[in-house]
């Protein structure tokens, strides 16, 4: 605690130096930014890292008034449970958004759903918000019907009336149907329960070799000589469902790029199967290049159409203008849905998956899990979504210390049988 009292400098790349206080130090840390010195460049720390800092960096200006967008992604475990006591505990008012359910209901006092464009607020936490949605929803879709129902008879009497007067010119019959007009005009009327539209993920996947990758005894040695990982060994089978989880900067989206290259490890061996095409999903989406814009993307990816293209992106719920754009403008959950729709074009049968639900709405996310659930081929898959993991993976391999442990069974199995994980 002594280190708290004293002001440090964090020098972070392109960032500014600037003095840092007890809440950074206590931050930083809390969050053990393992293994890196202060002095280490922003663009070197992982994912989940970059967001710690950031955090950090947040937290000792002490506004009033803290605006969080999406601050958990990438964050392991202990680090999400550092986030929300901050949260909770924090003297000003916080404004965050987030599609953690978990999360939400620990730290919200309120909801404010924007959907639309219209924002409506909720009072309580998540749970409390997913109840009282899904009330005001049957409420909102009863009283749509009733009212269609007194509109057809309203309509239907007007249309009566009209009819008697042009038969019989009768004044009384032409006052009575504009009166009955104007009662529907006056009207407040209620909107039909729209349901939000899902992106469809076709990826059906293929059988290929049966031993899909092997590691032995893999070595990686960083140009400044600090060894992130040694001695690794693992077997994937076809058909298996993988997740590699382990705290952030263990080395874990090192270890995935390794599978890409196997050539660039320092020791051992890693054999992909010959039948095995992988598709990638990068953490940071660093396989997008923004400069282009998504029809170009689509038609980098496979030799289709523009028309074909147009009606493609349309699945993952882009509208036109945005597919005219160029990939640098789409937002982050945005980026997330393209990177899957490349995947489809692929047609990969064996997923490499860096923390694919980052960003991704909670529908994109069902639809994930259910397209997963059906892929004929492997998936290795990195995330810290415990939802997700407990759903997708049977197999659970941690990333700590520079070694892998394996354990059988999924998340929630794995969660148990380590203390200091949950
Ligand atoms: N070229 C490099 N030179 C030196 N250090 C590097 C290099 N690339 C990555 N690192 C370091 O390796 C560590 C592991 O990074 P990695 O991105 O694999 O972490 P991770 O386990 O995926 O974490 P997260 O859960 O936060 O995404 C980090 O401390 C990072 O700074
Ligand atoms: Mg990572």
């Amino acid at each position: 605690m002594k280190a708290c009292r004293k002001w440090y400098t964090l020098a972070v790349n392109e960032w500014h130096i600037m003095p840092v206080n007890r809440w950074c130090i206590l931050a930083v840390n809390h969050w053990h930014i393992i293994g890196c010195k202060m002095t280490t460049p922003a663009k070197l720390l992982s994912g989940g890292q970059k967001k710690l800092v950031m955090l950090a960096r947040l937290v000792v200006q002490n506004p009033q008034l803290l605006l969080l967008d999406e601050p958990d992604n990438h964050l392991d475990l202990p680090a999400k449970r550092n986030l929300e006591r901050l949260i909770a505990s924090y003297p000003g008012c916080v404004v965050i958004i987030s599609h953690d359910r978990y999360l939400l209901d620990e730290v919200t006092s309120h909801i404010a759903e924007l959907e639309n464009g219209r924002l409506t607020l909720y009072p309580g936490n998540y749970t409390a918000y997913a109840n009282e949605r899904a009330l005001r929803r049957l409420r909102q879709q009863q009283m749509y019907a009733a009212q269609q129902k007194e509109i057809s008879r309203i309509e239907a009497a007007i249309k009566r009336f009209e009819l008697w007067a042009s038969v019989v010119v009768n004044e009384r019959h032409i006052r009575q149907a504009r009166a009955r007009q104007k009662m529907l005009d006056r009207m407040d009327k209620v909107e039909k329960v729209s349901e939000a539209r899902r992106m469809t993920l076709e990826m059906a996947g293929w059988r290929g070799s049966n031993k899909v990758i092997e590691l032995e005894k893999v070595r990686k040695t960083f140009e400044n000589g600090r060894t992130i990982f040694s001695g690794l060994n693992l077997t994937l089978w076809h058909g298996e469902r993988v997740g590699l989880v382990g705290p952030n900067g263990a080395g874990k989206s090192v270890l995935l790029k390794q599978l890409l290259d196997p050539e660039a490890i320092s020791d051992g061996q890693i054999k992909i199967g010959p039948s095995s095409k992988i598709g990638y999903y990068a953490q940071e989406h660093e396989t997008l290049d923004d400069d282009q814009t998504l029809i170009d993307a689509i038609r980098l990816t496979a030799p289709v159409s523009r028309e074909t293209a147009v009606a493609f992106l349309h699945k993952f719920l882009y509208t036109y203008d945005q597919m005219q754009q160029p990939i640098g403008k789409l937002s982050g959950g945005e980026r997330s849905r393209l990177q899957l729709a490349r995947l489809v074009l692929e047609k990969p049968n064996l997923l490499i998956l860096d923390e694919p639900t980052n960003n991704l709405d909670i529908h994109s996310i069902e639809v994930l899990e259910e397209t997963l659930e059906e892929f004929v081929g492997t998936v290795l898959v990195i995330s810290h979504d415990r939802y997700f993991l407990d759903k997708v993976v049977d197999r659970v391999v941690e990333l700590r210390n520079g070694r892998l442990a394996e354990f059988i069974g999924g998340y929630t199995d794995y969660l148990a049988e380590t203390a200091d994980a949950g």
